[in-house]
């Protein structure tokens, strides 16, 4: 999405990662946007006035009472811009926000604005673990603003652990999604339900090698499982993505990518993580059968025909069902190109999932390298066609219909 005419406002309080909000105000300005910034006095200890006003080509806003325009800049900036994000956002202007303190330019603005707010939470792991953080960041999510989960990582107090501001490309991506009616609103939708939750995503093709040069695959392209992982990241939640051959790679840098190329080596991620996880979709086109043999050198030919003894490879779905227990939600998704809807109930109730997410490849704009996809929720007791979407559309239903559960 473009950002041509949008207008955002950027706050920048006291953190060590104010340096690298300069980067955002050139990604959000190169991108098409205006760019208003408000800071805190204790951001500009850390960047200067004359910066951020050459990156943004727009006065700073950081004193409320010494106004070089207006008397009430407050408000004149909450009226213009569309879309608010606080990066990086320090406990103590979370704590401001929370609980309503107007003290100074940036927490007075941010209480006299009324659309999009977006904050990202930079500090030392102990302060962001910090409960009192914590329940402050709980207030602001369920009045509806997004928070960017912060990133594990090397922290600037020479510890290790959550607390790292998100690069500034993840951001702009944040801002895109918000603008977008995305991602905001997954997780306005989901109002912090999945927070911490362990989800487990598979997707991509599995390749099944039939010697050193060839193997057997199919045409998935990871799109809608990579989709999913990015919508679940964007939520808050802890997202595990087990990845085939696939053209698509997350966006959200939070997202823990294991890299599984085979139907086996996906399967036992995947039986090994189930323990731990709280949902799992799997998404992923795995092999059905794959050569009984690997030939150790490449195959020569020879004969008119060539027979392949093929065997069954693990079923994911049918093992994670097994040993699924209270409290665990298991989503398949199933590819059908006949009586679809009888075999969906059929797997679920095989394979003790709770959700078969059904596509036909009899739809047009659906399956295989389209960015599109027409899905079925198939439950016990329930089908819910979807009309047409965009995967990434899907992937927020799918969000959304995980945290109803989860509820
Ligand atoms: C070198 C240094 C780095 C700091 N980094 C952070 C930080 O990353 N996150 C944070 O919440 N506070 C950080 N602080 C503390 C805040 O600057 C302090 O709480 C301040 O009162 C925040 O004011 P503000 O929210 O009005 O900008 C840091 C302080 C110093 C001296």
């Amino acid at each position: 999405m473009s950002l041509q005419g949008k207008k955002i406002i950027v706050g920048i309080s006291g953190g060590i990662a104010a340096y690298k909000t300069l980067s955002l105000i050139r990604l959000l300005i190169s991108n098409g946007a205006q760019v208003k910034v408000i800071c805190t006095q204790n951001a500009l200890q850390f960047v200067t006035v004359l910066t951020i006003e050459s990156l943004s080509q727009n006065n700073v806003y950081y004193d409320t009472f010494g106004s070089r325009q207006m008397a009430t800049e407050h408000v004149s900036h909450a009226d213009w811009g569309d879309l608010f994000i606080v990066a990086p956002a320090t406990a103590n202007i979370i704590g401001k926000m929370a609980h309503g303190i107007a003290d100074d330019a940036l927490s007075t603005t941010l209480l006299t604005f009324r659309k999009h707010i977006l904050i990202a939470p930079a500090m030392n792991v102990n302060m962001f673990e910090n409960p009192v953080l914590q329940d402050n960041l709980q207030l602001l999510i369920k009045r509806g603003t997004v928070v960017l989960d912060p990133e594990y990582g090397f922290l600037a107090c020479g510890t290790c652990g959550k607390g790292r501001m998100p690069e500034p490309e993840t951001l702009l991506e944040a801002v895109r999604n918000a603008l977008a009616g995305g991602d905001t609103a997954v997780m306005s939708q989901t109002n912090g339900i999945l927070r911490g939750k362990k989800i487990l995503v598979t997707a991509g093709a599995t390749v099944e090698n039939i010697d050193p040069v060839r193997y057997i695959s199919n045409h998935s392209s990871g799109q809608m499982g990579v989709a999913i992982a990015d919508k679940f990241a964007a939520s808050g939640a802890d997202v595990t993505l087990l990845l085939g051959k696939a053209q698509y790679k997350p966006q959200n840098s939070s997202v823990r990518v294991v890299e599984t190329p085979t139907a086996e080596l996906m399967h036992n991620a995947a039986t090994k993580e189930w323990e731990r996880t709280d949902v799992a979709v799997l998404a992923a086109a795995v092999a059905d059968y794959r050569p009984a043999e690997i030939a150790a050198s490449k195959i020569k030919k020879s004969g008119q025909t060539l027979t392949l003894q093929l065997e069954k490879t693990p079923d994911i779905l049918a093992a994670l069902g097994k040993s699924k227990h209270k409290g665990q939600t298991l989503i398949g998704f199933a590819l059908e190109t006949d009586n679809e809807v009888a075999n969906a109930k059929k797997k679920l109730s095989e394979k003790n999932a709770d959700v078969i997410v059904l596509n036909s490849l009899r739809d047009e704009g659906a399956g295989f390298n389209v960015q599109t996809n027409k899905v079925s929720f198939i439950t016990s007791n329930s089908i819910e066609a979807l009309p047409l979407k965009s995967k990434n559309e899907i992937a927020n239903d799918i969000v959304r219909l995980v945290a109803e559960r989860v509820k």
